[in-house]
């Protein structure tokens, strides 16, 4: 694991775009493996503006997002469709085609994960997957459990993931499931970039870095994959 630390959550934002970029400038047609939360928007603020100043293009990109609730409208202000809209797809040039997310709503969520499963295989595997971390050490909606994840599948949301994400719900209440890429899916990724800011992330930071690999602490799978970077603020890594 390569690790970053940067001085606050703004420039880990411009490094973790220009990692973006440059793969974007590489090969126009990327498959992306895009995350949620608020660790990722400045990252996706800068990706904008890189657009709108003519640098780089998403025509051609194909995005995954690592996960979506369970039984909420997909036009709820807390999906995560909602989310990738507002904070990077309606600013720039992709093809709603080329987006895939998560349909936490279908009937047959076996059946959806493994079609976006295969969609993810038919597109040529992601090129670079961008990640938050949980405060519980989770990665996409992979909580800690006792053994490693593999494909797509739906979870049940931990009381620690609940209580993190609760505040964004003040209409529709929080919901206790999600549909998720596996650990496995996650690491089949060429290139992983985690992000991850503030004091509260830093003991999940230790774990994943220090600490054994371990189910309990999902991300920490991370110390095997051959290209994964971590950038960090100064906050975050404080007990590195
Ligand atoms: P956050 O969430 O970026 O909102 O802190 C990260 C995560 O839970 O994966």
């Amino acid at each position: 694991m390569e690790i970053r630390i940067f001085e606050d959550a703004a420039s880990l934002g411009l490094a973790a775009a220009d990692i973006f970029a440059e793969q974007l400038k590489k090969n126009g047609a990327s498959v992306l493996g895009l995350a949620t939360g608020a660790s990722p928007v400045p990252t996706y603020n800068r990706l904008i503006e890189m657009y709108k100043a003519g640098e780089i293009s998403f025509k051609d990109v194909v995005t995954f997002n690592l996960d979506e609730y369970c039984d909420l409208p997909k036009d709820d202000k807390n999906s995560y469709y909602t989310f990738m809209h507002e904070n990077l797809f309606n600013h720039v040039d992709i093809q709603e085609s080329n987006v895939h997310i998560l349909d936490g709503n279908a009937e047959d969520t076996e059946q959806e994960a493994a079609a976006f499963d295969a969609a993810i295989k038919a597109a040529g595997g992601i090129d670079i997957q961008l990640l938050g971390i949980g405060n519980n050490g989770h990665i996409g909606f992979n909580e800690p459990s006792n053994e490693f994840t593999t494909g797509t599948f739906k979870v049940k949301l931990t009381d620690s993931t609940l209580q993190a994400n609760s505040r964004y719900f003040d209409e529709n209440p929080m919901p206790h499931y999600a549909l998720t890429m596996g650990v496995g899916s996650i690491m089949d990724a060429k290139k992983i970039v985690l992000i991850a800011t503030g004091p509260a992330k830093a003991q999940a930071i230790f774990d994943t870095v220090k600490g054994e690999v371990t189910p309990l602490v999902p991300a920490s799978i991370l110390q095997k994959h051959p290209d994964a970077v971590l950038l960090l603020d100064k906050a975050a890594a404080s007990l590195l």
